[in-house]
């Protein structure tokens, strides 16, 4: 595996090479669910690039940036043992020399609702990385993870808008035994609550199960509470605009989404049905 650490190293080497170029852009801490991405680009064959980036554009909480976890080595470690083509780590001064214009992609909205809303600037930051990374990288394919099912459809829309060329692949989340979603911030967790972490994805399979979703959405949240999980948004929503959907209705699909805090850790998740 190659690592790189500039944009003029990373087109040098797609120059020499007359591959299609498979993406996973992630932020470090890999787990099995970057691994399970990393496995499906390999399958179509193509050439494999994983970015490292811990994106500051993207933390509206300046704390959750310095506690965000870097294992570099150890992502380095896991990408050479799965099989990565190249492993590309710019710095903060690479990805932004100057300070960024507006991305300009139209969101309907999707911006102001739930992570949104909890996390302003959030996708406007995600959407800003990921406009420089395709730029850089000019992959076929890109890779991401549907346990951010809400960044998922902001990123359809950057590539429907600016990016028509380059194909999007959603990966399902991969959880843990107990059904925890994996997720880098599970490493700030105690063991006692990586166990009570695990009623998220049992009230999530509730909830999607239920004839009415009011009282289940209610019963889940006191749950949750009893799990010493405080909720931050719980709600079932129609995709892809995840407008809040308050009643079954056949032939739309839907998804029940979460986010909340466990020992100060911030979890999200979700579940389409
Ligand atoms: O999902 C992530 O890890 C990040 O939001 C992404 C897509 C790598 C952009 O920084």
């Amino acid at each position: 595996m190659k690592t790189l650490f500039s944009a003029r190293q990373l087109a040098d080497f797609c120059q020499a090479s007359d591959r299609e170029i498979a993406f996973v852009p992630t932020m470090g801490a890999l787990h099995e669910g970057h691994l399970e991405l990393l496995r499906q680009a390999q399958s179509s064959g193509a050439l494999t690039i994983v970015s490292v980036f811990v994106n500051p554009l993207q933390f509206n909480n300046p704390e959750d940036l310095d506690k965000y976890p870097r294992t570099l080595e150890r992502d380095s470690e896991l990408l050479t043992q799965v099989g990565a083509d190249v492993l590309f780590v710019p710095s903060v001064g690479e990805m932004y020399p100057e300070a960024p214009a507006p991305s300009g992609v139209e969101l309907g909205g999707l911006d102001t609702r739930w992570e949104g809303s909890f996390r302003p600037g959030h996708f406007e930051g995600v959407l800003q990385v990921l406009d420089r990374l395709f730029h850089m990288v000019s992959p076929k394919r890109v890779y991401f993870g549907q346990k951010d099912l809400q960044q998922c459809m902001v990123v359809r829309k950057l590539i429907e808008q600016k990016f028509s060329g380059i194909e999007m692949v959603t990966v399902p989340t991969v959880r843990a035994e107990s059904g925890l979603a994996l997720s880098s911030r599970n490493a700030r967790l105690s063991p006692d609550g990586l166990l009570r972490a695990a009623e998220i994805h049992r009230q999530l399979k509730r909830v999607s199960q239920a004839l009415a979703w009011d009282l289940a959405l209610q019963d889940a949240e006191e749950s949750l509470f009893n799990h010493g999980i405080e909720t931050e948004y719980l709600a079932v929503v129609e995709l892809p605009d995840m407008l809040s959907c308050p009643k079954a209705q056949t032939g739309h699909e839907c998804a029940v989404v979460f986010a909340g805090y466990l020992e100060g850790v911030r979890l999200i998740d979700n579940l389409c049905f």
